[in-house]
């Protein structure tokens, strides 16, 4: 079975492109991201995750009017169903991990017509979260507050305090600069799905599946684990040998698209060093730019021709954790923030209506010929 092969396989579908998009562009070569027209660096930091929504569904950036009645519509779907309460409360005396409690709770989301469906998903994946964090350390949840934006209210549902402006900020850069990639994994499962003519619901339940996976949206967790396992800088080099000399991956490294440093980095790199140098734990911060550094030196000697650098996920872990979130929580918040990207892709495979359905080429054998089990 061969990639590249005659047939026109392409092993992980590399370089092939499976749709015409303009809410998002990576070029990887240059490193670049363009959302709905604004490079990243451009909008993450400056607007809210309100705004890239009504930017990503609509094409253009709302004007304070309309920003004030979008917000409303989202603050206003905040709420849980009792179904939804009745799962996370089940699933959390179970201590089920909180990707397959979100991805489950998802589905309890009530179906309709896709512009409710987008809203409803968009407005309730951080309660979800949030509730369900609580609920698996023992806690209540903390009812929504329609008086706060979107980042501010998720920090208010998981702490039951209200976040300072500085924190905001570093959520709302965060949401931004993941808010839509190209067509990642759960992109392609979401539009794979709604390609069916199949509701916005399962697109996001599908996608949520597909970001899980440590080579998607799994990594953040583990690469500040490994942070915190070096412990100290003069340490570095020989964990990080060691790790690869296993063969093992450096999570937070590399990317299929770039072949150059992904600009989301640099976005949340200027946001953990604002948190940071603040008021946040400059040990730390200064031993992960060491960590950093050195995973980088040794890559470069692992892969020459690979050009490995440094993904989103590295400056996510920094960023999470100094925002106070637990590991455990970093995979579902990316949820929270590409939520807008895969409702977008939603609106516009609905409006394309064609069913995606690639070929595969059989490779078995053929002419085979049944017999009873006694006889095999
Ligand atoms: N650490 C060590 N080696 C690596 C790494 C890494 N982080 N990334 C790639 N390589 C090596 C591979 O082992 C491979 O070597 P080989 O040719 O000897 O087998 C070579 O570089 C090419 O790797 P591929 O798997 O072909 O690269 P691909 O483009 O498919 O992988 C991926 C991209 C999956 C992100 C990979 O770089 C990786 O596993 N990184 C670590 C996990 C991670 O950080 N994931 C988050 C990605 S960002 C996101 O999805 C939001």
């Amino acid at each position: 079975m061969g990639e590249n092969s005659g047939t026109g396989f392409v092993a992980g579908l590399e370089d092939v492109v499976a749709a015409e998009t303009r809410l998002s562009g990576v070029d990887g070569e240059v490193g670049e991201l363009t959302i709905a027209g604004f490079p990243v660096e451009e909008l993450a930091g400056r607007a809210s995750y309100e705004e890239v929504v009504y930017l990503l569904w609509n094409d253009e950036l709302p004007g304070a009017g309309r920003l004030e009645d979008f917000r409303g519509e989202l603050a206003g779907r905040r709420g849980l169903s009792r179904a939804t309460l009745d799962l996370l409360r089940a699933v959390a005396a179970e201590k089920v991990p909180v990707m397959d409690a979100l991805r489950m709770a998802v589905g309890t989301v009530r179906t309709g017509a896709d512009d409710e469906e987008a809203l409803a998903l968009v407005s309730c994946l951080p309660t979800i979260v949030a509730a369900y964090w609580r609920l698996f350390g023992g806690e209540e949840p903390v009812a929504p507050d329609p008086d706060l934006g979107h980042a501010a209210n998720y920090l208010y549902m998981l702490t039951g305090e209200r976040p300072s402006e500085e924190f905001v900020r570093g959520l709302d850069t965060y949401l931004c600069a993941v808010s839509d990639h190209g067509m990642n994994a759960s992109t392609f499962a979401a539009r794979v799905i709604v390609s069916t003519r199949s509701d916005f619901v399962s697109a996001v339940v599908g996608a949520i599946g597909a970001l899980k996976g440590p080579l998607h949206g799994g990594a953040p967790g583990p690469a500040l684990d490994v942070v915190f396992e070096i412990g100290e800088s003069s340490r570095a080099e020989e964990y990080l040998r060691e790790k690869l000399g296993r063969g093992e991956r450096l999570m937070g490294f590399g990317h299929r698209i770039y072949r150059v440093r992904d600009p989301r980095a640099d976005v949340l790199a200027s946001a953990a060093e604002r948190l940071y140098t603040t008021d946040g734990d400059k040990e730390l911060y200064r031993l992960a730019l060491d960590v950093e550094r050195t995973a980088l030196r040794l890559l470069a000697g692992h892969r020459p021709g690979r050009n490995l650098q440094t993904n989103v996920e590295f400056y996510t872990a920094l960023l999470l954790h100094g925002l106070g979130l637990p590991t455990e929580l970093f995979t579902p918040t990316f949820a929270v923030g590409r939520v807008a990207g895969w409702t977008g892709h939603c609106f516009e495979q609905r409006a394309l209506d064609r069913l995606i359905r690639p070929r595969s080429e059989y490779v078995g054998d053929k002419d085979r010929r049944w017999v009873p089990p006694v006889e095999r």
